[in-house]
């Protein structure tokens, strides 16, 4: 990224942001360096106010910790409010629908983001919202935490290595947070492989997304239940085996699967063959199931600084689709030069 202070695009080219296929690699490219530039700036002891007055609604139809406490976090430091809309604080689900909830929103404030059950709840919500609508995970995908995590891979890219040619490998399911690292780390041309069991592969309509962007931007794409794959791996990811979209097949069912063959632990780790791995997960986990205490507590593990990037991530969107970037970059800019 040659100018850190210049964007390529000054203004968003969409209304919301549900779904990073609508965005191109310059696009996520300036997400990136104005979610980066503001981190460092805040790090450094500055301030911003640039969203002063300005309201985000929360919207949650599940539980949230990262999600939840990056955006409210993320709107307090950039000088605006966050309004936590939790299941049975309002009338959405009971009186009122999702459609109908996004009007009334929209008169009152000036973003919304919304974690739902059903992808085509956010799709609704954004239809019907004239403020930008930010997608907090959907049973489709989880494009705040694909932001957070390739700014974690770009933090922790090996030593000389061009970063179109980082190897990452997500173990496991094919949940929408593996869908989602699949689409981000294709855009930027890296090379993905989901290592899990045939029948947990991500199915073709994501694979398609993937291959389009392997055509467009190189890299690669491969699902595999061959270990052969991990070798060279500069990331391992993980994410839970069950639990959250799919609540009625038993544990022990998952756990026969997965495990041992896709538990993340120190073997596996060993079979990448690189000793500066770098081991990845959105969290929250399941501790000793996906991954043992001692990767993810290990000197491999990036995770923490994975979590704190969700933060990184959520002030660039809310600057982005809040309309400010070009005005923080401009200040973060001038304070570099020393004017
Ligand atoms: N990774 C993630 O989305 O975490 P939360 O469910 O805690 O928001």
């Amino acid at each position: 990224m040659e100018n850190p202070y210049v964007l390529t695009h000054k203004v968003p080219t969409h209304k919301d942001f549900i779904d990073t296929t609508e965005f191109d690699q310059s696009e996520m490219l300036d997400l990136v360096k104005i979610s980066t530039a503001i981190r460092d700036y805040i790090k450094s002891g500055n301030t911003l106010n640039n969203l002063y007055h300005k309201n985000l609604a929360m919207l949650f139809e599940q539980k949230s910790t990262r999600t939840r406490v990056s955006f409210e976090v993320g709107m307090e430091q950039l000088g605006g409010h966050a309004l936590n809309l939790a299941p049975g604080a309002i009338q959405l689900g009971a009186h009122e629908t999702i459609g109908d909830t996004a009007e009334v929103l929209s008169r009152m404030c000036d973003m919304i983001m919304a974690r739902v059950d059903r992808h085509t709840s956010i799709l609704e919500l954004a239809t019907r919202s004239t403020v930008p609508v930010i997608n907090g995970m959907s049973d489709y995908n989880h494009p705040t935490q694909e932001l957070g995590d390739i700014i974690t891979i770009f933090d922790h890219l090996p030593e000389g290595k061009p970063w179109n040619q980082t190897k990452v490998v997500f173990v496991g399911d094919s949940t929408q947070v593996c869908a989602s690292l699949m689409m981000i780390t294709t855009k930027m041309g890296m090379n993905f492989i989901q290592y899990g069991p045939p029948a947990k592969w991500l199915n073709d309509h994501y694979l398609q997304i993937g291959r389009a962007n392997v055509q467009q931007y190189g890299g690669s794409v491969h699902v595999t239940d061959n270990p052969i794959y991990l070798e060279g791996a500069d990331f391992i990811y993980a994410d839970v085996w069950y639990g959250l979209y799919d609540k009625e097949t038993p544990k022990d069912v998952y756990m026969r699967e997965f495990y041992p063959k896709y538990q993340v632990n120190d073997e596996l780790l060993a079979l990448t063959g690189n000793p500066n791995v770098k081991f990845m997960h959105c969290l929250p986990a399941n501790r000793n199931e996906e991954v043992t205490d001692s990767v993810l507590d290990g000197p491999h593990s990036v995770a923490w600084d994975q979590a704190e990037n969700r933060l990184t991530a959520q002030r660039g969107l809310l600057a982005y689709f809040g309309g400010v970037a070009e005005p923080i970059m401009e200040i973060i800019k001038n304070q570099k030069e020393g004017k």
